[in-house]
């Protein structure tokens, strides 16, 4: 079966090690369409997402080969640029073969991209982008085609920020012609792992980690070694699996410094987080109400990505919280379950009222996106008995062998 089974109420205990970033490793992933040749990506996740990715990759003539967690992308035999339906309504990502691809072979044609129901997720400002850059769009019904005879640099005032759009525009502009500016650029460690790759290519980029990105475009990339960085919303998941159940774990590789406002928040609601060369140590659990409004927000503030977490970890420790989406309309598809699991959430609008003194309890739910479905795991570590969380291809998407690793931690977990 497609689900997980939870024997709730226990305290963990043990280490895991964190995986290589899946926002990271997409786009870089998609980057290496733009050089010519071998291309070894170290770290890589072993995640259906990635999976996808490297099947798309492949269907546009790539060969691709993987050992463990390292990916060798030999892009010498590039020949299509058409991409498999069903792997491109999978994946959001797949728009990011978009910018590498136009650079790469000047034409695409592809389905609409799909991905987690987590909002309307539009791809309107991929588009227009593009088309400043001389990209000649036409929509169809169920996808597009692109086409540019010589991308060429513009500058660009985004009317928000967009880690998917700021992260086309960098694929488009590195060998595009001129100079390309992007602001406000988004800053998420995943995009600067993206700017570093691909500097290390000999791209060039500055502005590397501020809201400025300026791209002078170069004529030619050279294939490169890199390491993908470690997975700071993974790291924050376990954590907050630390939160729900209590108990004391170490995370070897959590990005501790990509992770402040999660460690933050954490620490208020009562977790005690040390840091050491290789890893945080977290012991406790969320007996603390927050005071004041969990806001959702672009790199630096609090991850939206993180928002479900931390909303299990309210509910789980009887205090009441107030949580506000700003990132993403449609957020909140765990309410629903976490009410069958005996949690007291109310929502108006883009904010969610978790009401306190509640104990959660073991029932039969289902994830309906990836973060929400690992944040279900999380709230049934916390449960009294026993609960199943089906549709697990959702949490595959994104996170490496989630029951082995939680069971690292202690946790009473198993396929079913
Ligand atoms: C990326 C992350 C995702 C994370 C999100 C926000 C990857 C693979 N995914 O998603 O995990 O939750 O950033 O940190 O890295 N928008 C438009 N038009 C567009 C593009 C975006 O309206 O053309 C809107 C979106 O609907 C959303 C907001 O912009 O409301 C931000 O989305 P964006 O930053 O683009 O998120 P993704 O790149 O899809």
């Amino acid at each position: 079966m497609d689900a997980v089974r939870i024997y709730g109420g226990n305290c963990l205990c043990g280490q895991t090690t964190i995986q290589g970033s899946k926002n990271a490793s997409l786009p870089i992933l998609a980057a290496t369409l733009l050089i010519n040749g071998i291309c070894e990506i170290e770290n890589c996740p072993d995640i259906s997402d990635v999976y996808h990715m490297l099947r798309l990759l492949e269907s546009l003539g790539c060969k691709v080969e993987r050992e463990g967690s390292l990916v060798r992308v030999n892009t010498e035999q590039l020949s299509k640029c058409d991409m498999p339906a069903d792997s491109v309504r999978v994946m959001r990502s797949s728009i990011m073969l978009l910018g590498a691809l136009l650079a790469r072979t000047g034409s695409v044609s592809m389905e609409y991209p799909g991905g987690c129901v987590i909002g309307a997720r539009p791809i309107d400002l991929h588009l227009q982008s593009l088309c400043r850059m001389g990209v000649a769009i036409e929509q169809q019904k169920q996808g597009f085609s692109a086409e540019s005879v010589r991308l060429k640099g513009a500058a660009f005032r985004l009317p928000f920020v967009s880690v998917g759009v700021t992260e086309n525009l960098l694929l488009a502009a590195v060998m595009a012609e001129g100079m390309t500016v992007i602001e406000p650029a988004a800053k998420e460690p995943e995009i600067q792992a993206l700017c570093e790759f691909l500097n290390l290519a000999g791209a060039r980029i500055e502005g590397n980690g501020s809201g400025r990105l300026t791209i002078h475009g170069v004529k030619k990339l050279k294939p490169v070694r890199y390491r993908i960085p470690a997975d700071r919303i993974v790291a924050g998941t376990y954590l907050c699996a630390c939160m729900t159940a209590g108990g004391s774990i170490f995370l070897r590789d959590a990005p501790v410094e990509d992770m402040e406002s999660v460690l933050e928040y954490a620490r208020r609601m009562g977790i005690i987080i040390e840091s050491e060369a290789d890893g945080i140590l977290v012991r406790g659990r969320a007996c603390k109400r927050i005071s004041g409004v969990l806001r959702t927000g672009c790199y630096p503030d609090f991850p939206t990505d993180m928002q479900s977490q931390f909303m299990v970890a309210m509910a789980a420790s009887g205090q009441p919280g107030q949580i506000e989406e700003t990132v993403f309309e449609n957020r909140f598809r765990i309410v629903p379950e976490l009410r069958r699991m005996g949690a007291d959430i109310s929502v108006q609008g883009s904010t969610a009222y978790v009401n306190g003194g509640r104990k959660l309890c073991g029932a039969i739910v289902h994830a309906q996106e990836l973060r929400g479905g690992a944040a279900l795991i999380l709230a049934a570590l916390a449960a009294q008995g026993t609960s199943i969380v089906l549709n697990r291809h959702y949490i595959d998407r994104g996170y490496e062998d989630i029951v082995i690793r939680l069971r690292e931690l202690g946790a009473k977990i198993e396929l079913a």
